[in-house]
């Protein structure tokens, strides 16, 4: 039996549906060329700051003496220039050698929390020869006073702006801190966002206690963290229009299929690729295959969200109905996970 693994994910059309998210793994053009070679379908290149842009731009100055916000502050804790690695000139110029040297789409990202100056970078982006732009918008709203509505217009205003500036296709990396995730993610496509990644993982600081200083060390993700995509993918799909991408916690096959059949047209890795090696690409591929035959789909866009709740007539009351028979298993049997 021949198997499609075909999907299209924001418009472009993938031969597989694992794609390496953004890391530190994708930030060189050979690094981009390697993740080729294993089988990415596509890479996410590791982003460019808002603040290195920030950095660059003759309005840096204007913007630190306005104190309108804590952006400002950003700016002065972020890392040096010259101990950054990817300058904005750099970062375009290693997207754009990426992007001639693999059949591969190369998408570019931001990480951004505002809609100022820097929105310009997404058009050169574009013309760096991007396939697409993916947004992180990691905005921690420590201003407590801050609303949830305005923290929801700052996303809403960065994937507009960068909508209106470029012709290729924008995803949004989304927080899953929401209040209503559901209804976020319908404003994020009625914005125009062509994809949504479930999910962004903000990063937890720890404490040293013995030097009482803030630890602000990368923790990787374990498969078990699937759980959370898994659930916002089934109850997401069939109901908004933008493509969904699954990221964090895809460590083996079996996430992989779990995500398609939650509704996702690709799922993203990056932990298990920094634990096993680039090389894991072709693991993931293979064991998607491999289920597929045994299970008898053949192809990847048949076994699409069969496990999503698009049909079910109130999601709601089916997620507390799993809850509660979570509860119960749990008290038969308090050691099973
Ligand atoms: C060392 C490291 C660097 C990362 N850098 C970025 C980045 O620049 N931009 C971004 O959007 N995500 C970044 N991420 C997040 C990953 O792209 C991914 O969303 C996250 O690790 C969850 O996926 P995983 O469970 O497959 O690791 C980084 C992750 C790690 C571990």
């Amino acid at each position: 039996m021949s198997i499609d693994l075909g999907t299209t994910y924001m418009g472009l059309d993938l031969k597989h549906p694992i794609v390496a998210s953004p890391s530190p793994l994708s930030a060189t053009v050979d690094g981009i060329m390697r993740l080729e070679d294993a089988g990415a379908a596509a890479v996410v290149m590791l982003s460019l700051f808002e603040e290195q842009v920030q950095h660059q731009t003759d309005t840096m100055e204007r913007i630190m003496g306005s104190g309108e916000d804590g952006f400002a502050e950003s700016l002065s804790h972020f890392p040096e220039h010259d101990d950054y690695q990817l300058a904005p000139d750099s970062y375009l110029e290693t997207l754009h050698l990426a992007s001639e040297r693999t059949g591969i789409p190369v998408i570019a990202s931001i990480n951004g929390v505002t809609n100022r100056g820097w929105i310009d970078i997404a058009k050169m982006m574009q013309q760096a020869g991007a396939s697409g732009i993916e947004l992180n918008v990691y905005y921690i709203p420590a201003q407590i006073a801050l609303s949830g509505r305005a923290v929801e217009d700052l996303y809403l205003d960065v994937i507009k702006a960068v909508k209106g500036a470029v012709s290729i296709p924008v995803a949004l990396k989304m927080s899953p801190y929401f209040s209503s995730v559901g209804n976020m993610a319908q404003q994020f496509d009625a914005a125009g966002a062509d994809a949504l990644v479930l999910f962004n993982r903000f990063y937890r600081p720890d404490f040293d206690l013995e030097h009482f200083q803030v630890i602000p060390n990368v923790n990787l993700s374990t498969a078990a963290e699937i759980r959370l995509p898994l659930l916002w993918l089934s109850l997401l799909y069939g109901h908004i229009k933008a493509s969904m991408a699954a990221s964090h916690g895809v460590h083996s096959a079996t996430e992989v299929v779990k995500c398609l059949l939650a509704g996702a047209d690709v799922a993203m890795t990056t932990s298990a690729l920094l634990q096993h090696g680039v090389e894991h690409l072709t693991t993931l591929v293979d064991g998607l295959q491999q289920w597929m035959q045994q299970k008898g789909y053949n192809s990847v866009r048949q076994m699409r969200g069969i496990m999503s709740q698009r049909l079910a007539s109130d999601p709601s009351a089916f997620e507390r109905a799993n809850y509660i028979k979570m509860l119960e298993t749990y008290k038969s049997n308090p050691v099973a996970t």
